[in-house]
């Protein structure tokens, strides 16, 4: 049985100050984040959340198709509007890190981690996407959108990937109701935001601190080559540079389009 998103309930519920207080609920779209990139600039305040229940061009990373069953799971796209234009991939990786401290607090275990570059893992199963992209009015910076796609009461997944994905309910045994869900992660969102806004180290650290393979020697691929060393995973740097180290002690930096991690 599918149910529509209940909007008046989510409001009702919503504590932020700030994000979600506009809200655009769809029925159906083809995606949020297109639909945030194109709306004109009075429609996508800072903080802007577009949602719909029903995607019908979900878009992913590297111009992947994003599925997700209708009025199941939560599809959103959030709107910033900063006044400095870099350090983007630290506030992806900070509303990846909410994602993944709630899901560990909600679940009460330690199960979620983030996965290079804008993964969020249940259970070693990816449980949510995340999309980062940029709208420039010139050389100005209009706004930053982030597209987020969590699996909240999908049970059943495409062959190709019913042992890659999960969801809420396949690891809790039960419905989540997704207006509450989103209700407090957008407050978790807004906390990560204020640290990545004011620079936080702590900021840094914590996402450090969760993603996988931080601290171990893993093998890489570079513009889709398969290195052939291994390299110490440093983390990210405080521009969301990642930083690696090498068998010379030499540290490399990569942008985070440019590379995967193969961790064992
Ligand atoms: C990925 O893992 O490849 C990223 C998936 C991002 C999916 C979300 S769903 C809401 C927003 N709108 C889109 O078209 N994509 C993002």
């Amino acid at each position: 049985m599918e149910s529509q998103f209940d909007l008046s309930f989510f409001q009702s519920k919503l504590k932020t100050h700030w994000i979600g207080q506009n809200v655009q609920y769809f029925k159906e779209l083809q995606s949020t984040n297109t639909y945030a990139k194109k709306a004109s600039p009075d429609e996508v305040q800072q903080g802007t959340v577009c949602i719909t229940d029903h995607q019908t061009k979900g878009r992913g990373q590297y111009e992947r198709n994003w599925e997700s069953e209708k009025a199941k799971n939560l599809t959103f796209s959030l709107v910033f509007r900063p006044q400095e234009s870099g350090r983007f991939h630290v506030l992806t990786l900070g509303c990846a890190l909410a994602i993944v401290e709630y899901l560990n607090h909600f679940l009460d275990e330690h199960c979620a981690y983030i996965k290079w570059p804008n993964d969020v893992m249940l259970n070693d199963k990816k449980v949510a996407g995340l999309l980062a992209e940029t709208v420039f009015s010139g050389n100005k910076l209009d706004r930053l959108i982030i597209g987020i796609g969590l699996n909240v009461n999908q049970q059943n997944f495409s062959p190709e990937l019913s042992d890659k994905a999960t969801s809420i309910f396949l690891e809790k045994g039960g419905p989540v109701k997704r207006e509450l869900f989103l209700s407090d992660l957008l407050s978790r969102i807004e906390y990560k935001y204020n640290l990545w806004h004011r620079q936080q180290p702590s900021l840094i650290k914590s996402i450090n601190r969760n993603i996988e393979g931080y601290g171990q020697w893993i093998k890489l691929v570079v513009d889709d080559i398969l290195l052939d060393d291994t390299y110490k995973l440093l983390g990210v740097d405080e521009t969301g540079k990642l930083l690696l180290l090498n068998h010379e002690g030499g540290i490399e930096s990569f942008s985070y389009e440019q590379i995967r991690l193969l961790v064992d």
